[in-house]
């Protein structure tokens, strides 16, 4: 297998189904408050999914090799939580962060993006987290175009996330998607620049870092599915599906709701510190 490089027929089902995902986020956003639990917010999303939108949740029984199937239809992960939580029982509550991760089948094609969302009002600690995941996500995004490589993505997010004193996960990392939900290549969020693949114009990925606020290791819940951290810290995720155009890129999962590029990437490198102008 290789690299699928879409027709412009296939990038115009792309952004459908990345649209209606990234508008799935933007309609429970209002549901994200303390005493909800993750599984009402599954059932809320699932019905929002199938009834409204006319898509299908992509990770209800999703079963790539070696896992059982994903009982539900969003992934929701909580605090020291970093991917693939399952939603059910649990009361969230003030100063929880979650990530909610939504992908959509609409036509064929998937759109795969997720988000932090706030319980309440979160600690300065969570907070700084999930800004600064915001960022290392853009700024790999920032590093496509054709003719660059996979591994200068991963290494934009991980000289940002290193800097403040946070770890990358290795374990998990973007991915292709299309017609599969998972397709080559993979897209680490740690590297080399130059290494790895060179991007070509028509390929469309994910860039979906996973940052923990303490050591990068982690382990796999006995549910099959659910990954923490070792150490317990916190652990925070965005993602978007992107695609190379031939000047740089596009993001595909986007929506009135979804936030825009963080300040870091409209800040020229030479600015002069405010203090200058006093
Ligand atoms: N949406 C996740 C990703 O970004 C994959 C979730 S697989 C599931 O790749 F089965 F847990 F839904
Ligand atoms: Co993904
Ligand atoms: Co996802």
């Amino acid at each position: 297998m290789s690299i699928v490089i879409k027709t412009p027929e296939e990038i115009e089902g792309m952004r459908l189904a990345g649209r209606l995902a990234s508008e799935v986020l933007d309609f429970i956003a209002a549901h994200v408050k303390p005493g909800v639990t993750t599984g009402e917010l599954d059932r809320l999303c699932h019905d929002y999914m199938v009834n409204v939108q006319g898509t299908i949740p992509a990770p209800l029984n999703y079963a790539p090799p070696g896992y059982r199937p994903f009982p539900k239809s969003i992934c929701t992960s909580v605090n020291h939580q970093v991917c693939h939580g399952i939603p059910g029982e649990r009361v969230l509550k003030n100063g929880d962060v979650l990530n909610i991760d939504i992908t959509v089948i609409k036509d064929g094609f998937h759109g795969d993006t997720s988000r932090m969302f706030y319980v309440g009002e979160p600690s300065i600690a969570a907070r700084r987290l999930c800004d600064v995941t915001f960022e290392c996500m853009w700024l790999g995004i920032d590093q496509i175009r054709p003719g660059a490589s996979l591994g200068d993505i991963g290494h934009a997010i991980q000289v940002h996330a290193e800097k403040h004193g946070y770890s990358v996960v290795r374990e998990f990392c973007g991915h292709g998607i299309g017609r599969k939900f998972h397709e080559e290549p993979q897209v680490l969020h740690y590297g080399r620049p130059g290494t790895r693949d060179r991007l070509v114009e028509g390929m469309t990925f994910t860039v979906e870092p996973m940052i923990n606020a303490r050591r990068r290791e982690i382990k796999e819940l006995a549910d099959g599915w659910t990954i923490v951290t070792k150490d317990h810290s916190l652990s925070a995720q965005w993602e978007h599906t992107v695609l190379v155009t031939a000047t740089g890129y596009d993001i595909l999962t986007r929506s009135t709701g979804a936030p825009p590029p963080p300040g870091i990437l409209r800040l020229p490198g030479t600015q002069v510190p405010a203090l200058a102008s006093v």
